[in-house]
């Protein structure tokens, strides 16, 4: 006979009614599904129960239901309510994250840094290839992602014809209009104080990453932070696994910085764990957890469980790309993997190129706090620190209230554009598989059932000026791509530019 489900008795959780009362009670159904009080399997209260019980409205529970759900906490069970998510028993949270915080952990760097003298691993995972560092250059040379005046699919682009220049030049004219004169002379590596306390207030307040001020550093854009990354954690020849397909600009990252790459495959839920944990040379994983780049998947929470216990279990370091978390079109961001690492082994890289754009390069990274004395150190040598002005105007930009409410509106033009996309998307294109839904981000990824049919549709597009990236040349390797697809930005122009594209691949593709 089965066992009756667990039920959860409320009782313990107390809210302030002065604060946020879907995220206070995310947070402490959250933590108790962490620290293990509510175990796999229990049954959660209907909502409307539980909202007399704690005597709030029935949309907050359903609020932080909702974010839960969303990030694998809870799953429901059509006619027969809400549970807590079944995950593996080695897996289940309390088993695999330690309750005691980050704090005293090693570092893992060599005394004298690995500054990856002259010969290196080349990009290949099976030989050693020796090269001068202009070969090496050459060798892992990436073309420029595509510039000039956005069109429509550029991927990477966000809607950035809405940002608020007029507001941004205001900021820039009044700093320069009467600059501290402390604030022109060299700075701390690590970045502006101020920049990086709103930064921290924000990820604790949008992504309930618990971090403090003195764990970020500023860099120019993502790029540089896993390019720190790269530079710090790697020894030359050690083992470095990327997603596959994956974002190429990270591995060449990797791979110049002396890594031998292994791809490792996406499938529904995410980086394959068990793949991962059978490549013995390997002690760092670059991954996109919140949004695969680019097949848009989520990683599950079994998966986030399984991936820090292997970080722990091999001493190995995570480095989080979460390049694109604001957009998510219904509720607010996934909490990153960061939030849940107990034990100092993730890495968060985030960027403002996706919120703001491109061209500001300026990125952060927040770091496990033994490490940030590490990373400022390398970025004193590269560059000093980053350019005063942006960081100074950025911090004002946040402190003012002007960067989440460009937030709210650059989300409203992602989830219209992507809309745009979905009603006018041309169906039956022969080969081509049907288009996913897409609950964030500012790119889709379609399957297309070969090379050569990926290609031919490529072509075609283009011919009609139409910008559209093949998923073939996201994969890692040296052998035939092995995924076919089309990946497509719907951000970067307004929605009668998207139609007006979309009239023409109709033409292209019939
Ligand atoms: C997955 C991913 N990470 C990082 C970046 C780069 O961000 P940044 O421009 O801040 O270097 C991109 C850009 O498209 C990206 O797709």
């Amino acid at each position: 006979m089965s066992q009756p489900p667990l039920s959860f008795n409320p009782a313990g959780i107390e809210l302030d009614r002065r604060q946020g009362l879907s995220l206070q009670l995310y947070q402490a159904l959250r933590q108790r599904v962490l620290d293990g009080r509510l175990s796999s399997g229990t049954r959660l209260p209907a909502s409307r129960d539980l909202a007399l019980a704690l005597t709030i409205s029935r949309n907050s529970v359903v609020r932080a239901y909702d974010q839960l759900y969303a990030e694998g906490f809870i799953e429901s069970r059509v006619g027969d309510g809400t549970y807590v998510a079944q995950l593996p028993q080695r897996l289940s949270p309390a088993n695999v994250l330690s309750t005691k915080l980050s704090t005293g952990f090693s570092t893992g760097l060599s005394p004298g840094l690995s500054t990856n003298a002259v010969d290196l691993p080349g990009f290949s995972s099976s030989k050693v290839i020796h090269s001068s560092a202009l070969e090496r250059l050459d060798r892992h040379y990436l073309p420029a992602p595509a510039s000039g005046a956005p069109k429509a699919f550029r991927v990477g682009v966000p809607a950035f014809d809405l940002f608020p220049f007029e507001v941004w030049a205001k900021l820039n004219a009044a700093f320069w209009r009467n600059p501290d004169l402390e604030q022109l002379c060299y700075g701390d590596p690590a970045g502006d104080m101020r920049l990086r306390e709103m930064i921290a207030a924000y990820l604790r307040n949008s992504r309930g990453l618990q971090c403090r001020a003195e764990q970020i550093v500023i860099t120019s854009g993502a790029q540089q932070g896993i390019s720190l990354c790269a530079q710090l954690l790697v020894e030359p020849g050690a083992g470095v696994a990327v997603e596959n397909p994956g974002y190429r600009a990270a591995g060449h990252a990797f791979a110049i910085a002396g890594a031998r790459l292994h791809g490792v495959a996406v499938d529904s839920e995410g980086l394959d764990c068990a793949a991962l944990a059978r490549l013995s040379d390997c002690r760092l994983a670059y991954v996109t957890p919140s949004h695969q780049y680019p097949t848009g998947v989520i990683m599950s929470l079994a998966r986030r469980l399984e991936l820090l216990a292997w970080a722990e279990r091999s001493g190995g370091w995570i480095v989080e790309d979460d390049y694109d978390g604001e957009y998510r079109f219904s509720g607010a961001p996934l909490a990153p993997l960061a939030a849940l690492d107990r034990q100092g082994r993730v890495l968060y890289v985030g960027t403002f190129g996706k919120v703001a754009f491109p061209a500001l390069r300026l990125g952060y990274l927040v770091l496990p706090p033994t490490l940030v004395d590490a990373f400022s150190r390398r970025r004193a040598l590269d560059v000093r620190h980053s350019e005063v002005s942006t960081q100074a105007v950025m911090a004002e930009f946040i402190a003012a209230g002007h960067f989440q409410r460009h937030i709210r509106r650059m989300r409203r033009a992602a989830l219209s554009r992507r809309n745009a996309l979905l009603a006018g998307w041309p169906a039956d294109i022969p080969g081509v598989a049907n288009l996913p839904s897409v609950a964030a981000g500012l790119h889709v990824m379609v399957r297309v059932q070969s090379l050569a049919r990926e290609q031919e549709l490529l072509a075609q597009a283009a011919r009609v000026g139409v910008e559209i990236n093949g998923l073939s040349s996201y994969c890692l390797g040296d052998g035939p791509p092995q995924h076919a697809g089309l990946v497509l930005g719907f951000a970067a122009v307004p929605e009668a530019a998207i139609a007006d594209a979309l009239a023409r691949l109709r033409r292209a593709w019939r």
